[in-house]
């Protein structure tokens, strides 16, 4: 097999979804992932092998709290006919490349914990696992919240996954900060708000479940530090 590895273009998106959908079992909007395409998203990578789309990693930069831009290994997926064969790793290391041209803080990625294989290839990488586990929480925000817009400790992050657009999130989970995401989420139409829990800090539990939000997993931080602090 003879993997080549370049940036995605519109026209790649249907192949995209079909690997995205095979992988995750889930459906994946191919005029979405088209549109984020030629909007001109340009930290992702896809794999061919034998001129076909074997994989895809879909990355993009958000911004800390404290303005540090991180590239975010968002989704990575490989054909299940071509898994095993080291273009996960390949892709990994291209996203890490990019990271370091782009002159980035830290690339990171958000891993189920159960999911062994990416466990394994991010610590293979170089990638660092944190030291805490979360519960991620998520809601579909419905129109019509009209919270506060700044609150301080609370830091939001727009998203634009090939999934979904939302919101992300960061820093304190008050009742305020949560109202706020949801609030900024609907005025402007965001499909979805996330929230990370510590397993050791059960405190905000019952904020996000009053506000709608669900438990869909366990995961892990994988970082991996380019810059000192
Ligand atoms: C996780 C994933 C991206 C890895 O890509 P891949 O191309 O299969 O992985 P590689 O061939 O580069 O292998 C990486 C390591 O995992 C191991 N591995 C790969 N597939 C494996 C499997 N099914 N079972 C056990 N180990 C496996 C490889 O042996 C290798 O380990 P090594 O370096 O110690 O030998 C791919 O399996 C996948 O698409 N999974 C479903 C989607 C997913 O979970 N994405 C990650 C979260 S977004």
């Amino acid at each position: 097999m003879s993997v080549s590895v370049r940036r995605p273009s519109p026209s790649d998106a249907s192949a995209i979804a079909v690997i995205a959908e095979k992988t995750f079992g889930e459906p994946f909007d191919r005029d979405r992932i088209g549109g984020l395409l030629k909007s001109g998203r340009d930290c992702s990578f896809v794999a061919l092998d034998a001129q076909e789309i074997r994989a895809f990693a879909d990355n993009f930069i958000t911004v800390s709290e404290t303005g540090d831009q991180r590239l975010e290994l968002d989704l990575l997926a490989v054909d299940p006919k071509a898994q095993g064969m080291g273009i996960g790793r390949r892709l990994i290391a291209e996203s890490l490349l990019l990271a370091r041209e782009l002159d980035v803080s830290i690339i990171r990625a958000l891993v189920r914990s159960e999911n062994l294989v990416m466990r394994r290839l991010c610590d293979s990488s170089g990638f660092a696992i944190s030291e805490r586990r979360y519960d991620l929480y998520v809601t579909s925000p419905e129109p019509g919240w009209n919270g506060p817009l700044d609150i301080e400790g609370t830091h939001l992050v727009p998203v634009e996954t090939l999934a979904y657009s939302g919101i992300w999130i960061e820093g304190r989970l008050s009742r305020a900060g949560i109202v706020r995401a949801l609030s900024v989420a609907a005025t402007q139409q965001l499909q979805r708000v996330g929230a990370l829990v510590a397993q050791s800090d059960r405190a905000p539990v019952q904020l996000l479940a009053d506000k709608g939000f669900q438990a869909i997993g366990t995961y892990n931080w994988w970082t991996f530090k380019l810059k000192n602090d």
